[in-house]
Order: structure tokens, then sequence, then C-alpha cells
């Protein structure tokens, strides 16, 4: 133990709280303990959620919103119960702004089209600018060029400076008046950058453009308090905040959803149909086209009742202090070089880094025969490895039930790939 380890505060009750993820007890490679360090990926899930589920299925299974029978009525409830839950969670003022989507990238692919189908004032046409960012998840670059390549909007990104952080120096060029959109991630998924929301809302609103926030890699970690936010749109994932996958989340403020059309369309959004026309249901169901993802949104409750049982502010330091720990002890690593802030401040628990001239996929490789389970690659967000002239990197990324000890064996675990290649 190192004396930085010693000094550790403000950590959860990680022996209690791994008791509630059967997974974590797995071995793997002749009787190694399983070190998971890929929850930006996808998180583990605890008893809770798994119980959840299958007492949904054994119990209440049933279509929602159709039948007239008991369990297809207790269907129901726990599904629209769900959407309760999670308008709490992200302190939305209404459970009406809360759209159940598949992930998080349909979440960002339904506003892009909702804006890409809208009239006026929310037309995006060719003289009009979308705005994103170099470090985007391709869920946030591909769905805007693909609007963009539709309307001939102009797509316009900030870029990112060599320490990790968005360049904000021209926010006044890329925000314009002609600009729509913009479109960013509130916590990088490759590098952990904490972005400054707020200086970049306050241009849009100036300009009197939407913002959308790619909350994936905040949700899971942080208070969300989409009121305090101010954003128009929040796009976020079940699966990685310890619920299913197959279940996500776009939060919209009231009016835009109301005066938005619809982008997929089926049972379930429809008010009437005839053979000529359709008139739709309100938001949130005329953005829910089809029988929805019921048993994933009930998870997605249980995941958020767990996380609420803990604290998310509790969750945020316990992270915060990991991390803290993390870069200490990475950048004790010879010939490792972090991609993306190389302190402990304003960043989440997701740590991307190059050892030497190894290639990530190498080093993923040998850290898998010692147990160690991180993400080796380019990780959907290939402009980033393109900014800093890299094919790939490795990637570590902390949750509530991560431990120092876990930090300890992932550089105990790159000292030996370290010798392993000489
Ligand atoms: N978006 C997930 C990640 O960053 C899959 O790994």
């Amino acid at each position: 133990m190192t004396d930085a380890r010693q000094g550790l505060s403000g950590l959860l009750d990680t022996e209690a709280i791994r008791k509630d993820f059967p997974i974590l007890d797995r071995t793997v490679h002749d009787g190694k303990k399983i070190v998971y360090l890929d929850s930006a990926a996808t998180s583990q899930k605890p008893r809770q959620v798994l119980d959840a589920l299958s007492a949904y299925y054994e119990r209440h299974n049933a279509n929602v919103h159709r039948g007239v029978y008991t369990i297809a009525e207790e269907a129901t409830a726990l599904y629209e119960g769900a959407r309760d839950k999670v308008a709490a969670f992200i302190n939305a003022p209404s459970r009406n702004e809360v759209i159940f989507t598949k992930n998080a990238s349909e979440s960002l692919n339904l506003v892009a089209n909702m804006l890409g189908w809208a009239d006026e004032p929310y037309r995006v046409d060719s003289d009009t600018e979308i705005v994103t960012t170099e470090m985007e998840h391709h869920s946030n670059i591909v769905p805007w060029q693909l609007l963009s390549q539709r309307t001939g909007a102009k797509l316009k990104w900030f870029g990112i400076t060599d320490d990790g952080r968005l360049d904000l120096s021209n926010i006044d060029e890329i925000i314009t008046e002609k600009t729509k959109i913009v479109s960013f991630t509130l916590v990088s998924n490759i590098m952990g950058t904490i972005n400054p929301v707020e200086k970049i809302i306050r241009r849009a609103q100036q300009v009197g453009a939407l913002v959308c926030i790619d909350a994936s890699q905040a949700a899971p970690h942080m208070v969300l308090d989409v009121q305090a936010l101010q954003a128009d749109f929040v796009a976020f994932t079940g699966h990685k905040m310890v619920g299913p996958t197959g279940i996500g989340v776009l939060w919209g403020r009231h009016e835009l959803l109301e005066d938005l059309p619809p982008f997929l369309g089926g049972g379930e959004m429809i008010e009437t149909v005839s053979m000529h026309s359709s008139t739709y249901a309100p938001a949130p169901h005329k953005f829910e086209a089809g029988t929805p993802p019921i048993a994933q949104a009930v998870g997605l409750g249980a995941a958020v009742d767990y996380l609420t049982s803990i604290g998310m502010e509790n969750i945020h330091r316990h992270e915060e202090a990991i991390t803290r720990y993390a870069v200490q002890r990475l950048l004790e690593v010879p010939d490792l070089r972090i991609i993306g802030p190389a302190t402990a401040e304003d960043r989440g628990a997701t740590i991307s880094f190059t050892l030497g001239d190894i290639h990530p996929h190498d080093v993923g490789q040998v850290l898998d025969e010692q147990g160690i389970a991180v993400r080796v690659g380019h990780h959907c967000a290939r402009p980033v490895c393109l900014r800093y002239g890299i094919p790939a990197t490795t990637r570590a990324s902390f949750y509530l039930y991560s431990t120092p000890a876990e930090v300890d064996a992932l550089v105990d675990g790159l000292e030996h790939v370290r010798n392993f290649f000489g």
C-alpha cells in the first residue's frame, strides 16, 4: 500500500457494495479474480436490478397501455413508475419530459431527426449551423453529420487542447447567430474531461440556439439536475448506471416536445389514424413508437433506486478519491502518457493512456491474462485519437464498486506488460 492510498478519504464502503454485484466475484484464467475497470463501456449490475428484471418477467409480464386485465395494468404501472423514478432522479419538472429510448445513441438520433423534420423556428436548413465538439462519442457526431448531409446545414465543432480540454477560445466564431443546435458531452467517454457546460450554454442562449447534452458518462457518476443545467435536451443510457442494456433516456423541455415532430411512427405514439393521416399522442408517447423496452425500463427504475440509496454525491466523492489516486499511481509508471487531463481536477473516473510504443491491444491482452478488464481502441471517439496522433488508447474506468486495491492491481499489471514486452 502506498502513502497516497493511506490518505484517501471519501471512499464508499466497497466491501458492502461489492456484495451486491455477483459478477465481481467471478474468476478468469485459472482462478484470477476479475478486476473490472471498464465501467465506462458498461457498468456491472447489482442483485437488486437483476431481481427486478426477473420479478417483472416472472410475475407481471404483459404489454403496456393496452390490456384491461390485471397483469397488463401492473406492467403499465411498473413501466410508468420507472418514468417517475427517472424524472425524480434528474429533477425533471414533469414526468412527461422523460422519453424512453433504446440507448443514448437513439436519444441523440431522435433529437437530430426531430430537428431535421421540424418547421420554423426549429428548422435546420442550408442557412443554419450545427455545433458539436471533437471530443464526442461517435453517437454525438454521426447523427449531426447525417443531418448536415440531408439539410445542407454546416457542421462546426470545438477543438481540443493539448491537455484534453475543450478549446473554447473561439466560442464566438463557432457559435453564431446561424447556430440552431449545440450538442456536446458533459463528460468525455475517452478522456474523462468534465466540460464547462455553463459557458457553452450561455453563449448558445445568447444566439437563441438549442442545447443538447450527452450525459451518458455523467448520469451514472454525479448529480444530474436538468433544471440546473438549463439545456434543452439531455441524453443518457441505462446500462452505464447499473441498469440493463436496451434502455436509454431523452429528457427534453416540455414546449419543445410539444412542438417538434415525431421521428418513428407506429403503435402507441398516435391519437387517431386513418388511411389519409394521423394525429399524435402527447409527449412522451409521441416519441415512443411500438412496444417499448418494458422490462428494461423497470430495471432502470431499480437502478435509479439503487444509486439513490447510496447517494449520487457519495458516489461522486468516491470516484474523485479513486481518480486522484489512479492519476497519481499511473503517472509513476515509466513511459505512461495520460491522454486527456493528467490531473484529478475537473475530470471523471475514466483515464485513457498509452504505454510507450506498446500497442493498446497488446496491453489489454496481457492485462486480461491477469484478470484485469480494460477497454482498448478508439472508444468510439476516433477524432480524439486523430487529434493526438495515436491509433488507440488503453482506458481504465472506475465506478462505485472500484477500490484502491484495483488501481494497484492495474499499476502492477502494467509493470508486468512492460516486462513482457521488454
Ligand atoms: N460508449 C461506450 C464506451 O465509451 C461503449 O466504451
